[in-house]
C-alpha cells in the first residue's frame, strides 16, 4: 500500500443507501415478480423470506464484518483474515467482478435505450420486433458503452465524491418512484387479478418442485442481495467507526426485499390489465417486451413506461459502480494505482468483455448462469468456511463494536453460517452445476452449430465483426 490515505464513507447514510443502491438492481424487478407468480405464489414469498432472514441476512453480516475489521479490498482484506492462500478467493472476486459487469451492463444499455424511447414512443408499435432490433448489434454496443461510461465516471470521481452522493440521490429517487407507480398500478383494471396470481399460495408448486424452487430462491436471495463476491466487503471496508453491522445488515435486506415485493405490485397489474397476465418468463427480452408493449395500450402510458424504466437504470447504475468498485479498490490498495486510472482501465476491460453480449444473447446467458448460479455460490460458500469455522472469533469481536454483548444471537449467527448456509449452498452450488451443464449442451451448442453452418453456407462471413455493419 502507498501512503495515500485511504477513502472512506461521509456519513452513516451515506453506507447503508450505498449498500442498498448495489443490492436493488435489475434482479429485483426483472426477475424477482415472475419467479414469485411462476413458483407458487405466496408460498415462495414464505420459502424465499426464510432464505433471506435465515440465510442471506447472516451472510450479509459474514462480509461487513471481515470488510470493516479489515479495511481493505477482497483480495487484501481475506489475506488479513484468513492468511496467505485466502487472497486467490478474493482474487476469484475481483473476476467475478468482470463477468457480472460485462452482461449487466449490455442489458442496462437496454434500458436506458427504452428509457429514451418512452418519450417519442419509438418501442410501441412493435414491441418483439424492436426488442430484436435494439437488443444486439451497433444499437446495443453504443448504450452499452453509454451506461458504462456514466457508471465509470461515478466510480473515478471516488467513494464520497462519487458513489456516496449519487446514491444520495439515486437510492430515494427509486424508493419515491417505485411507492408512487404501484399506486398508481392498484387503480389499474387487472389490479386484483394481478394480485390473486402473485400471492394466491399454491403449496404444490413448491412441494413437487421443490428441487428447482429451493435453489432459485436460494440463488436470488444472494444474488439480489449482492452476495458472493466481496461488494460488501468493499463497502463495508469504508466504514471508519463502530456502529451497529447488524442493524444496516437488517435495514439493506428489508429494503431490498421490499422494493422487490413492491416491484411485483407494479408489473403484474400491468401485465393483466393488458393481457392475461406474464408469458412464460424465458429469455433476456420478456420483460422489455411485455411491459413496452403494455405501455402503449394505458393510461398515461409513455410517462408510465418513462418512469419505470428510469426506476430501472437507476437501480442497474448503483448496482454496476458497486461491481466496479470491486476490482477498482483492488487496484488502489495493492497495485497503489490512482482511482481514476484504476477506474477507466477495470470498466474498459468489463466493456470490452460485454461486446460478445451484443452479438448475440446466448452469450447473456452463457455468463449470467456462471455468475448467479456457480461463481457467486461458490464465492460465498468459501467465505463462509473462512469466517464460520477457522475466524469466528475475530468476526464476533469484530460485530460487537458498537453492539456490545452478542449474547444468544452471536452463538445463532454463527451456527446459522456453520450449518444451514453451507448446506444451502454446496446444494445450490451442485444444481447450479447441472443447470449449466444443461445450458452449455443444448442452447449453447445450438448456437455454435449455427454459427458453424452459417459459416458453411456463407463464406463471405469471414467474422462475427461483420455482423456489427
Ligand atoms: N444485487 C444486484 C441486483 O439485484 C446485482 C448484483 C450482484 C450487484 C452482485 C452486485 C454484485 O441486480
Amino acid at each position: 500500500m502507498g501512503d495515500r490515505i485511504r477513502e472512506s464513507w461521509n456519513t452513516r447514510l451515506g453506507f447503508v443507501l450505498a449498500a442498498v443502491g448495489s443490492a436493488v438492481g435489475l434482479g429485483n424487478i426483472r426477475r424477482f415478480p415472475f419467479q414469485v407468480g411462476e413458483e407458487g405464489g405466496a408460498v415462495f414469498l414464505v420459502v424465499y423470506l426464510c432464505f433471506v432472514i435465515l440465510i442471506g441476512f447472516p451472510a450479509m453480516l459474514v462480509e461487513l464484518s471481515v470488510g470493516r475489521k479489515t479495511n481493505r479490498n477482497p483480495v487484501g482484506a481475506l489475506k488479513m483474515f484468513g492468511g496467505g492462500a485466502w487472497m486467490y478467493v478474493g482474487g476469484l472476486f475481483v473476476v467475478m467482478v468482470f463477468v457480472i459487469f460485462a452482461y449487466y451492463s449490455v442489458v442496462s444499455g437496454w434500458v436506458l435505450r427504452y428509457f429514451f424511447d418512452s418519450f417519442t414512443g419509438a418501442y410501441t408499435e412493435d414491441p418483439a420486433e424492436y426488442f430484436v432490433e435494439i437488443s444486439t448489434g451497433l444499437d446495443a454496443l453504443f448504450f452499452h458503452a453509454v451506461f458504462a461510461a456514466v457508471a465509470i465516471a461515478i466510480v473515478a470521481l471516488g467513494v464520497q465524491r462519487g458513489i456516496e452522493l449519487a446514491v444520495k440521490v439515486m437510492v430515494p429517487s427509486i424508493v419515491v418512484l417505485v411507492v408512487g407507480l404501484a399506486v398508481y398500478a392498484f387503480t389499474l383494471e387487472g389490479a386484483s387479478a394481478a394480485y390473486a396470481y402473485y400471492l394466491t399460495p399454491d403449496a404444490e408448486v413448491v412441494l413437487s418442485n421443490w428441487h428447482l424452487v429451493l435453489p432459485a430462491a436460494a440463488g436470488q436471495a444472494f444474488f439480489t442481495l449482492s452476495l458472493g463476491m466481496g461488494v460488501m466487503i468493499t463497502y463495508s471496508s469504508y466504514i471508519d467507526e463502530d456502529r451497529n453491522l447488524s442493524k444496516d445488515a437488517g435495514m439493506v435486506v428489508s429494503l431490498d426485499t421490499l422494493i422487490a415485493f413492491v416491484a411485483g405490485l407494479i408489473v403484474l397489474p400491468i401485465l393483466f390489465t393488458v393481457s392475461d397476465g406474464p408469458s412464460t418468463v424465458s429469455g433476456a427480452g420478456t420483460v422489455f417486451v411485455s411491459l413496452a408493449g403494455a405501455f402503449a395500450d394505458l393510461p398515461y402510458g409513455s410517462l408510465v413506461g418513462a418512469i419505470f424504466f428510469g426506476i430501472l437504470a437507476l437501480a442497474a447504475l448503483s448496482s454496476a459502480i458497486s461491481i466496479l468498485e470491486v476490482a477498482v479498490s483492488y487496484l488502489i490498495d495493492e497495485a497503489d494505482v490512482s482511482r481514476f486510472k484504476a477506474a477507466v482501465s477495470v470498466g474498459f476491460v468489463a466493456f470490452l468483455l460485454g461486446v460478445p453480449v451484443t452479438y448475440n444473447l446466448v452469450f447473456i446467458d452463457l455468463l449470467d448462469i456462471l455468475a448467479a448460479e456457480i461463481l457467486l455460490v461458490a464465492g460465498s460458500l468459501l467465505l463462509m468456511v473462512l469466517v464460520a469455522w477457522l475466524g469466528t472469533d475475530k468476526a464476533i469481536e469484530e460485530l460487537k463494536k458498537g453492539i456490545g454483548d452478542l449474547g444468544w444471537m452471536g452463538t445463532t449467527w454463527v451456527w446459522l453460517i456453520r450449518v444451514p448456509v453451507v448446506v444451502v449452498l454446496v446444494v445450490s452450488l451442485y444444481l447450479g452445476f447441472v443447470d449449466y451443464a444443461e445450458f452449455l449442451r443444448e442452447d449453447f451448442a445450438d448456437f455454435l452449430v449455427g454459427e458453424i453452418r452459417q459459416l458453411q453456407e456463407e463464406p463471405t462471413r469471414v467474422s462475427p465483426i461483420a455482423y456489427f455493419f
